[in-house]
Formats: structure tokens, C-alpha cells, sequence
């Protein structure tokens, strides 16, 4: 399997470490069963019947195993694949020699996927529909174009942002995964298996600290877990304990729960401006800076799954449990879903 990525000498340290993170088979990927196991068959399937798999989405918010996923069934297929993103496709022509290059069954990985141009967009639709591209010979209004057959392949799309992809596009993946935050338990097994490949002793609640403190994302679990490290290493005998574990993630300013800064400051713009809610995503989103579908794409439904915030028809509520969480007395008792008792 070849990779297209950045050339190695440019990727930063951390890249490099998290290249070599990766799990290498889809039965060393940990957590989203569901998600593995449809792939398992589809995957089997394919290679049954010599064809190249459907195209293929998978959306979630960022650090979830996308990429990671994208790469394993390029080696599950024994196939290449080739790694662009929404971002760096400014034009047709962009893509022309990516997929007139692509061998039978290969693997087109386009990152972001949202943020593809419509022309783009347009350019792909037959490709992906009919292995065919369309190749413009001339510039402007009688320019002539020729249809040229690509060899089959597979489009494996990625985005954070599902509901920006146009319909259109969402419409020609004949398979749509969705990745969640992972339970604390599955993400201990990622920091186990991380720290077995770094060669670093954790014993099993320095484990489940981490663990617990990654936001339920696996990129984060891997990050504190070589940051802690560093601590390890430097203010102790190099083992990872829950008391070094909990030292080295203050230090950090990792939250107790694992929230974000921008996690925060959403439940504090909801109890400190909004009065707790119920606020509408849109009110929400200009007092905190951020785009509304980002809110409600990205960080909402952790907030959401951990119990600091609800939806509820109204707008969003801050929970007791957030209240509590920055220091603050609840001002009334709300039942599980949000309304006032
Ligand atoms: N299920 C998993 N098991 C083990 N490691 C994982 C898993 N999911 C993600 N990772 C690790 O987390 C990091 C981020 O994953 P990545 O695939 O880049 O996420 P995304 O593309 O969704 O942003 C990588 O180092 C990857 O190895
Ligand atoms: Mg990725």
C-alpha cells in the first residue's frame, strides 16, 4: 500500500507518533463494533465478488478514527490509496491525475469533505456514479470536452460537519457511518495499547484517569498519555500512576471530565448570560464565536451524552451537573429532561 500523504520529512514529531499509533488491521481498530463489523462485511463482500467496495462516508467529530479507518481498508483491500482533502481541491483538473493514476479497486480519501467546490463536486459526480471523468481541452464557453473511463475505485469521504455536505453528494455514498465518542472503557484499552507501543508502565488506574479525562476521543487519550509521560519521566520514576496521572493532567489544565475550552465556555455562556437556558444554538453560538452547525455537530452531543447539557424544544439547558461542574449552586432542580420540577 502507498501512501499519498505529506512527505514524510514535513510531518511534525507528533505526526510521525501518530502515524505509527495507528493500528495496522481493522481487527486491531478498538471500540465503535458496530461500525467495524458492517465494515467487516462489506469489506469481505467486496473482495468475494472482485468488485471495488461502494463509496463510502464516515462523519463524527474529530480524533475518532476517520482517517484511521480510511487507511485500514486500503490495507484490508490490498489496495492504494490516496489522500487529498476538501481544502486542497481547487479545481478539476486537481483530481485528473490522482484518479487517471489509480489502479483497479483503489482508494481515493478525500478529508473534509464538506469543503469541497462545487465544480469539484460536479466533476466527481460521474466518477464516482459511472468511472468516467469528464476532461475540459479548452477554456471558455465552446470549450470542447472529452469523456475519458477511469479504472473503478472506491471514494472514501470524511467530515466532522455532515449536515454542510451538499445533498447531492450525500447521495451518491452508497455507505454512511457514523463514528461516536468512545466510552471510557474503549479508551482504555487505546491507552493501554499506546502505551504498550511507546513501552511506558501505567498501571490500571493511571489508565482509567486518562482515559476518563479524553474528551471520549482517542487522538486526545494518546495525547495526555505522551504528555504524562513526559511527566512521568521527569518528576517520577517514569511509571504512570493514578497520582502522577492526575498531577500531569493538572499541570495541563486537562478538566476533571475532560471538557475543552470551548466546551466551557458554552455551558458558562449558558449560565452566566443565558441564565441557563433554554437558549436557541443560534443566540448561543454569536455569544460564544463559534459557527452554530459546529456547536451542534461537534460539541454538543458530547456535552450532551456526559450530562452537562440537554436539548430540549425549547433551546439548551445547562444542567445541575454543569452548574456544579464551574462552581455554582443550581438554581432550581431540573428532571432528566431539563424541565423544571
Ligand atoms: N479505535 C481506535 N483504536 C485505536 N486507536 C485509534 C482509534 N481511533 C483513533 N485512534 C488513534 O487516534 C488518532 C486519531 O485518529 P484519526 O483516524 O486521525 O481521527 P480522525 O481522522 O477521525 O480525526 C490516531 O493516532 C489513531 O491511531
Ligand atoms: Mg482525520
Amino acid at each position: 500500500m502507498t501512501h499519498e500523504i505529506t512527505t514524510p520529512s514535513e510531518l511534525p514529531e507528533e505526526g510521525t507518533v501518530e502515524l505509527s499509533l495507528r493500528p495496522q488491521r481493522l481487527a486491531e481498530f478498538i471500540g465503535q463494533s458496530k461500525v467495524r463489523e458492517s465494515l467487516q462485511i462489506y469489506l469481505e463482500a467486496a473482495l468475494a465478488r472482485r468488485e471495488a467496495m461502494d463509496h463510502i462516508l464516515f462523519f463524527g467529530p474529530p480524533g475518532l478514527g476517520k482517517t484511521t479507518l480510511a487507511e485500514l481498508m486500503a490495507r484490508e483491500l490490498g489496495v492504494n490509496i490516496r489522500t487529498t482533502s476538501g481544502p486542497a481541491l481547487e479545481k478539476p483538473a486537481d483530481l485528473v491525475s490522482m484518479l487517471t493514476n489509480m489502479r483497479d479497486r483503489d482508494i481515493l480519501f478525500i478529508d473534509e469533505i464538506h469543503r469541497l467546490r462545487a465544480v469539484i463536486e460536479e466533476f466527481l459526480y460521474p466518477a464516482m456514479e459511472d468511472y468516467k471523468i469528464d476532461i475540459r481541452l479548452s477554456e471558455g464557453p465552446k470549450a470542447q470536452t472529452i469523456t475519458m473511463p477511469i479504472e473503478r475505485f472506491t471514494l472514501v469521504g470524511a467530515t466532522t460537519r455532515q449536515g454542510m455536505l451538499t445533498p447531492p453528494m450525500r447521495a451518491r455514498f452508497g455507505i454512511v457511518q457514523r463514528l461516536n465518542y468512545y466510552p471510557v472503557e474503549d479508551l482504555e484499552l487505546i491507552v493501554q495499547r499506546t502505551a504498550g507501543v511507546l513501552q511506558v508502565e501505567i498501571d490500571a488506574a493511571g489508565t482509567h484517569e486518562i482515559a476518563r479525562r479524553s474528551r471520549g476521543t482517542p487522538r486526545i487519550a494518546n495525547r495526555l498519555l505522551r504528555r504524562v509521560r513526559d511527566y512521568a519521566q521527569v518528576r517520577a520514576d517514569g511509571r504512570i500512576t493514578l497520582a502522577v496521572a492526575d498531577e500531569a493532567l493538572q499541570l495541563l489544565d486537562v478538566d476533571q471530565f475532560g471538557l475543552d475550552d470551548m466546551d466551557a465556555r458554552i455551558l458558562r455562556a449558558i449560565i452566566e448570560k443565558f441564565d441557563g437556558g433554554p437558549v436557541g444554538v443560534g443566540a448561543l453560538a454569536a455569544a460564544v464565536a463559534e459557527d452554530a452547525g459546529t456547536i451542534e455537530e461537534v460539541y454538543e452531543p458530547y456535552l450532551v451524552q456526559n450530562g452537562f447539557l440537554q436539548r430540549t424544544p425549547r433551546g439548551r439547558v445547562a444542567t445541575a451537573m454543569a452548574y456544579r461542574h464551574f462552581g455554582y449552586t443550581p438554581p432550581r432542580a431540573t428532571d432528566e429532561q431539563g424541565r423544571l420540577l
